[in-house]
């Protein structure tokens, strides 16, 4: 690990706003800019409902001294629902999203771009902001699918999830997973035309994690987010079918990397695609099968398939050094290994 630690202009002991704090990635990266020594304000839906977060052993030191503030905002699809939130922070990480997995694309994709445009005019209101990050998705910017050969750069967006998450039923059952994706892709769309038009005066990036696995913080994480080693756990072929295969990263690293997006001065105006490993499932069943040697697991699927699209993230992998002292992303055994921790996956 690096003993050196880079110069931000966000000052430790200045406050990140993090919204979708109880999320899972939110909930990580809470914790690692409270361990970095940043102040953080997290905003959830409901705040008796958020009173896990607190009391996270992780967590708990910083927030009996204070440094972590829970606010309610119930619903990001609300305009100016993050007037209040933002009032003085130094840099905003805007995590929230929803991931309800709804059928109807009008009650994702609308609240979704108004999300990130109340959180970016609210932005616009507080001169101390000198940094946004956007969590936008590997599948705003490509479909999963194997045989699908391109490269993936700064100007990619999958114009067709939006295409197909907007056509009339009868609906293919992966229309939840495409009306989730077509709203990464608008919501995504939407912040670089803002920046566009507005010019605004922080610095602004989006993170665009691929299938993210590792430690869950909270049951909720295993049963809505932290799902894809679920999936295989407890055999469930039409998910695993929907999505024969993938790349994958650690939630640490996810959340290392909008930490490390929002503090280095350097980085601007990116999308970056933070992929980590490539894989299938035949790879997580391969970890699982070591992890719990005396359990029976599904079968190897019969005709496992790879990924092969491709993208540059030689940055990210510099930010992970930079910031973190990390060399490279955490294997998939590690995220494997990770996502069975605190004992909500059996
Ligand atoms: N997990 C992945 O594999 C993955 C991959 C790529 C990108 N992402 C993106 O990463 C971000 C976080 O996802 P996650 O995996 O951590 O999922 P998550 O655990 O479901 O987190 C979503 C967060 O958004 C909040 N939220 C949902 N609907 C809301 C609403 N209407 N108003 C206000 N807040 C709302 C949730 O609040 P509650 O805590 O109250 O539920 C939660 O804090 C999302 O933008 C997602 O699209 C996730």
């Amino acid at each position: 690990m690096s003993s050196t630690s880079p110069t931000s202009d966000i000052h430790k002991g200045s406050i990140v706003l993090v919204t979708g704090a109880t999320g899972f990635i939110g909930s990580h990266t809470v914790a690692q800019l409270l361990e970095k020594g940043y102040k953080v304000r997290g905003t959830v839906r409901n705040l008796e409902q958020a009173s896990w977060l607190p009391a996270l052993p992780r967590i708990k030191p910083f927030a009996d001294k204070g440094d972590l503030e829970l606010v309610e905002v119930p619903d990001l699809g609300v305009p100016r629902a993050f007037d209040d939130a933002v009032r003085g922070v130094s840099a905003i990480i805007n995590i929230a999203a929803i991931t309800s997995f709804d059928l109807d694309p009008n009650n994702v994709i609308p609240a979704d771009i108004q999300g990130i445009t109340s959180v970016l005019e609210s932005a616009m209101t507080q001169p101390t902001v000198r940094a946004l990050v956007h969590t936008s998705s590997i599948l705003a910017s490509t479909m999963l699918m194997p045989g699908l050969g391109h490269d993936v750069g700064p100007g990619s967006f999958n114009d067709l999830a939006v295409k197909l998450a907007w056509a009339p039923p009868p609906h293919d059952p992966s229309q939840p997973l495409l009306v989730y994706a077509a709203g990464k892709v608008e919501s995504d769309k939407a912040l670089w035309k803002f920046v566009d038009e507005r010019k605004p005066k922080f610095r602004v990036n989006a993170v665009l994690p691929s299938a993210v696995l590792g430690e869950p913080l909270n049951q909720k994480h295993v049963d809505n987010s932290a799902v894809y080693v679920r999936w295989v756990t407890d055999e469930r072929t039409d998910n695993l079918n929907g999505m024969p295969a993938f790349y994958a990263i650690d939630v640490g690293d996810a959340a290392r990397l909008h930490v490390a997006a929002a503090l280095d001065p350097d980085v601007n105006a990116k999308r970056m695609h933070t992929w980590g490993v490539k894989g299938n499932w035949n790879d997580v069943l391969a970890v699982v099968r070591k992890l719990r040697p005396q359990r029976k697991f599904m079968a190897d699927m019969a005709d496992p398939k790879q990924l092969s699209i491709t993208t540059d993230e030689t940055l990210y992998r510099d930010l992970l050094k930079k910031w973190f002292g990390q060399d490279d992303w955490v294997s998939l055994e590690g995220m494997v290994a990770n996502n069975f921790k605190g004992g909500y996956l059996d």
